[in-house]
């Protein structure tokens, strides 16, 4: 793992929450439509690093994201949060310890301020301190871009800026667990630099899974890898042994970006 980036944004250590809960997914499998898209499925993400989800287009990551955080319920398998099962926990509550920023960035017909506090509960939005706004807009790498706009609407604000609100919308709740679908596909190289910079600081503290099609930027900042094809869990791995020495024909393949026929 490179930790070489040489961007630093102002973090607060304080930010950092808590060891995570383990969440360990069990033969998941999942159909949609009548089509087998999510197949027996297991893993157990460690209890912290950035763990990369890679694998082709349309093999499943965002679907797996979706279920982890309850978007999908009918699924098949067992998906369970520090030894709970995740559908008995409300899930409200849910998604509030497993933070979901999605591929497309969801922003609501509200201002920007206004998105970011969108998840607190009316107590914790009064106890919430500009402080603290300022910090999840600066681990998003939004702060100087909508500090005099907080006002404004979210609709305002380019895909690429509202990407980075949901992130620091998920961030200001203190999730124990983050899931990120592309969360910098959209970004200049700064902006993208910026986020892998903060994310990498959370991640010493918390489980991240991120999906990501750049592989060098798998490569630079994930500490495990996970590699699903067509639905299936292909290769699971420490990020080094994945890509120095990749042990399924399917991961060689799909590294030298050849065609994965499995
Ligand atoms: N609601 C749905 N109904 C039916 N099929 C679906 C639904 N959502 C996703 N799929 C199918 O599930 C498969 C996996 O989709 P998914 O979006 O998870 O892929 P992905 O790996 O995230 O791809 P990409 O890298 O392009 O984002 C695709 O074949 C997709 O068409
Ligand atoms: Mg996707």
């Amino acid at each position: 793992m490179n930790q070489s980036l040489n961007v630093t944004p102002a973090m607060p250590t304080d930010a950092l929450p808590a060891i995570a809960p383990s969440l360990c997914v069990e033969h998941l499998c999942l159909q949609l439509a009548g089509r087998d898209i999510l197949s027996d499925i297991s893993f157990t993400l460690p209890e912290t690093g950035i763990i990369s989800l890679v694998g082709p287009s349309g093999a499943g990551k965002s679907t797996l994201l979706r279920c982890l955080n309850r978007l999908h319920e009918q699924w098949q398998g067992s998906i369970t949060l520090a030894d709970q099962n995740i559908q008995h926990d409300d899930a409200d509550a849910l998604r509030r310890k497993i933070g979901l920023i999605g591929q497309k960035p969801a922003v609501f017909p509200c201002s920007i301020g206004d998105n970011l506090v969108f998840g607190l509960n009316r107590q914790q939005r009064k106890q919430t301190t500009s402080a603290q706004i300022q910090t999840a807009l600066m681990q998003a790498a939004l702060w100087t871009e909508v500090e005099q706009r907080l006002h404004e609407p979210a609709a305002h604000l380019s895909l690429g800026q509202q990407q980075r609100l949901c992130l620091a919308r998920a961030l200001i709740l203190k999730p124990s667990i983050l899931l990120l679908d592309e969360p910098t596909s959209a970004l200049d190289p700064r902006s993208r630099d910026i986020i892998e910079q903060s994310m990498l600081s959370l991640s010493q503290s918390m489980p991240l899974l991120w999906v990501s099609h750049d592989l060098e930027q798998a490569q630079r900042i994930s500490s495990h890898i996970i590699f699903i094809c067509d639905g299936k869990l292909i290769e699971q791995a420490d990020a080094d042994s994945f890509f120095r020495h990749p042990k399924r024909i399917e991961s060689r393949e799909f590294l030298r970006w050849s065609v994965c026929d499995c």
